[in-house]
């Protein structure tokens, strides 16, 4: 029985998680597992009624889930910066969820913005630390609000931070096909960076069977974009795979349908689509749940449920290849719960042969 909690948020949050977990509750009925849902009222909401962002209770709580499961946080009526800092990076640093996921993978060719370029080209995995370079927080003013302010912003690493992040990454790509791993920094102008550099060639000693490569992040965005089939698994920065990250958003079709883990293995993790709460679409039903159910796949595969998982991503494949569901002319935008109700179908029709599959 997996305890799994669920943080709805804020905006479209709470709207494509219904139909993500919808997705979650015919995938347990098919695959034979089992979960309890507990759900906690995190985000602006709730900030305004209470004062409260996440209290040690309820950490104490969420460090007895098997994974948490987040819809989007975000509100104009809050300062910038308050959510993201205080409840997500606070989940962040307190869970110690140290490796942040993202796949990068083309599901539909004429969702990919680079001509000529498909599922083939396109199918990639970014891994970024989580907690340590800008992420720490470390940083502030002297002299605020003065012509001779100062703002600093530390950019940390510690040897065992970024050696568990590599780690990390060496499997990952020694668990695909191409067993490739390239880590991106800057470490031509960022002497920390050599520190990367070095904790990547002595963890790949490790590793003869996995290919590595070395490159500058600047580099690294122009050839993302004009060879993306150079790419297998790419490991770096917070910061600096901040930025990828988003490129590679774009890569796969929009931050609609992208998804993210920041893992603690072993521990509670956290999935989320990558999208914010978008609130000027909240309430329309028109957002698109195809990210926050590919976040519910990325969590059935770091609890070990496999089968489910790959079933999941097939039957989000066969909707985004429907020519009925996906129509990118203009007016033409799907409705939430018709995709949610699309992955079920194509669900229901598959499961069987998964399980087949699964068992020869
Ligand atoms: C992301 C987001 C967050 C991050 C923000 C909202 C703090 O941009 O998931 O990439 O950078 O971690
Ligand atoms: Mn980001």
């Amino acid at each position: 029985m997996y305890r799994l909690g669920v943080i709805p948020g804020d905006g479209i949050g709470p709207e494509v998680l219904e139909q993500a977990l919808e997705v979650l509750e015919e995938a347990s009925r098919r695959h034979g597992f089992a979960y309890r849902v507990h759900r906690f009222p995190f985000g602006a909401d709730h900030y305004l009624e209470t004062g409260e962002l996440l209290s040690d209770s309820d950490l104490e709580e969420i460090r007895n889930l098997d994974a948490l499961l987040l819809g989007a946080l975000g509100d104009p009526r809050l300062e910038r910066g308050l959510l993201e800092r205080g409840l997500l990076g606070r989940l962040h640093r307190e869970l110690d969820l140290y490796v942040n996921v993202r796949p990068v993978k083309v599901y539909s060719e004429r969702l990919c913005p680079l001509r000529g370029r498909g599922a083939h080209e396109v199918d990639l995995v970014i891994l970024r630390e989580n907690t340590e370079d800008a992420y720490a927080g470390l940083g502030g003013f002297l002299r605020k609000g003065t012509p001779e302010e100062v703002a600093t912003a530390e950019s940390v690493f510690t040897r065992r931070g970024v050696e568990r992040v590599l780690r990390h990454a060496f499997e990952m790509a020694r668990s695909r096909p191409r067993h490739q791993l390239t880590l991106v920094d800057k470490s031509s102008l960022i002497p920390a960076h050599d520190l990367w550099q070095r904790a990547f060639v002595e963890v790949g000693r490790e590793y003869p069977d996995v290919k590595t490569a070395t490159i500058d992040v600047d580099a690294a965005i122009a050839w993302l974009v004009r060879t993306p089939e150079w790419f297998d698994v790419i490991v770096t920065t917070p910061m600096l795979g901040d930025v990828l990250m988003a490129l590679g958003s774009q890569l796969q079709g929009g931050v609609g349908l992208a998804a993210s883990a920041s893992l603690n293995p072993g521990q509670v993790s956290l999935f989320e689509p990558i999208h914010g709460s978008a609130p000027k679409l909240a309430g329309t039903g028109s957002a698109n749940p195809i990210g926050a159910i590919l976040a519910v796949r990325m969590m059935l595969e770091e609890l070990g449920e496999e089968t489910a998982a790959a079933c999941l991503d097939s039957a989000v494949r066969q909707v985004l290849n429907d020519p009925t569901v996906f129509d990118s002319s203009p007016g033409a935008a799907r409705r939430t719960r018709e995709y949610g109700e699309r992955v079920l179908q194509a669900i229901r029709q598959s499961s069987d042969s998964f399980q087949e599959a699964a068992r020869s």
